[in-house]
């Protein structure tokens, strides 16, 4: 004897909806396999600075900082990924400052990392330790630590940010206190922690060290401290691509941010040729095969923020050539 086909519907129905009255969910009422494989929310693109600049020169036109918005940035957007930031685990952002300004001190959860991209007279004081940023210079300013920005010098000043907000997003921890006050009093003497990588310090390193196949030329900043990455989730790069080289490919399973520092050249990535020059920023997402080249005469110089660190904690951190 068979059981009509409408009988066995209905039957499902009831227990689909007993399992809803009941905070279940059956995976293998849905066809396919259990795990079912994603692709990456984060994109592969490119953020020019001919189109970044005019418009952080304008910025100031619509939004002074202070409570409330706090920082003047543009951030880079990978429309893919929850919340637009430019990685799943990465949001980085230009910020910018005219002579006599402020931003207020604050403190938040996630890390932010600094990279000075132009003008002089920039600073940011952590936990009262004032640290002056000139170009080429990395700032770490590490989970709920306070920290103000000013700017000291005649002209703007331009830097880069990197947080791992989108991760600490994730963990359902974002949170931001304002300090009382505007600025952050500064103490005298040497900083408390190293938070200040300087720009002669890496570039110098650059120069000594070997290439690798993949990456010619790679100095990871590493805390002092620790010798681990600058912040937990973090790692933080700089890279020489020297003239005519062409690096292997790989894929990993990491993502990265870069920035151009000066020099021009390419990045292959999943197939797709980007094009970069200075200033420029763009991004891989994970596991897409890339490569760098360096077609040029003179050395191409990149600053990246790669989510490395994170993925070795976890233990998913894979490399494929
Ligand atoms: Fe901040
Ligand atoms: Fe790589």
């Amino acid at each position: 004897m068979s059981v009509p086909v409408t009988d066995i519907q209905s039957a499902r129905e009831q227990y689909t909806a007993s399992l809803r009255a009941a905070g279940l969910d059956a995976p293998w009422m849905e066809p396919g396999p259990l795990i079912k494989p994603k692709a990456s929310a984060m994109r592969a693109r490119a953020w020019r600075w001919r189109d970044i600049e005019p418009l952080i020169h304008r910025s100031p036109e619509f939004m002074a900082p202070g409570r409330g918005a706090e920082r003047r940035i543009l951030r880079l957007d990978n429309p893919g990924v929850p919340e637009r930031t430019s990685g799943h685990t990465i949001s980085v952002a230009v910020q910018y400052l005219l002579p006599g300004e402020i931003a207020p001190a604050h403190r938040h959860t996630p890390n932010a990392i600094r990279f000075m991209l132009h003008g002089e007279g920039a600073y940011t004081t952590i936990e009262g330790d004032k640290f002056v940023m000139r170009r080429g210079d990395l700032v770490v300013t590490p989970s709920m630590t306070w920290h103000d920005h000013g700017n000291e010098g005649a002209g703007p000043v331009i830097w880069t940010d990197a947080l791992d907000s989108p991760v600490v997003r994730y963990l359902e921890n974002l949170a931001m206190d304002p300090y009382e006050g505007e600025a952050q009093p500064v103490r005298a003497g040497a900083p408390a922690r190293h938070l200040h990588y300087r720009w002669e310090a890496a570039h110098g390193e650059l120069q000594r060290r070997q290439p690798d196949p993949f990456d010619d030329i790679l100095v990871e900043y590493r805390d002092p401290a620790t010798g681990g990455s600058v912040v937990p989730a973090l790692g933080c790069y700089l890279q020489m691509l020297r003239p005519g080289v062409r690096t292997r490919a790989h894929r990993e399973t990491s993502s990265a941010v870069y920035h151009v520092v000066s020099g021009a050249g390419l990045t292959e990535i999943d197939g797709d040729r980007v094009e970069w020059g200075e200033g420029d920023f763009f991004a891989i997402p994970p596991r897409a095969r890339h490569a760098h080249a360096n077609p040029g005469t003179a050395p191409a110089i990149l600053y990246s923020v790669q989510d490395v660190p994170l993925l070795r904690a976890l233990g998913f951190y894979r490399v494929e050539s």
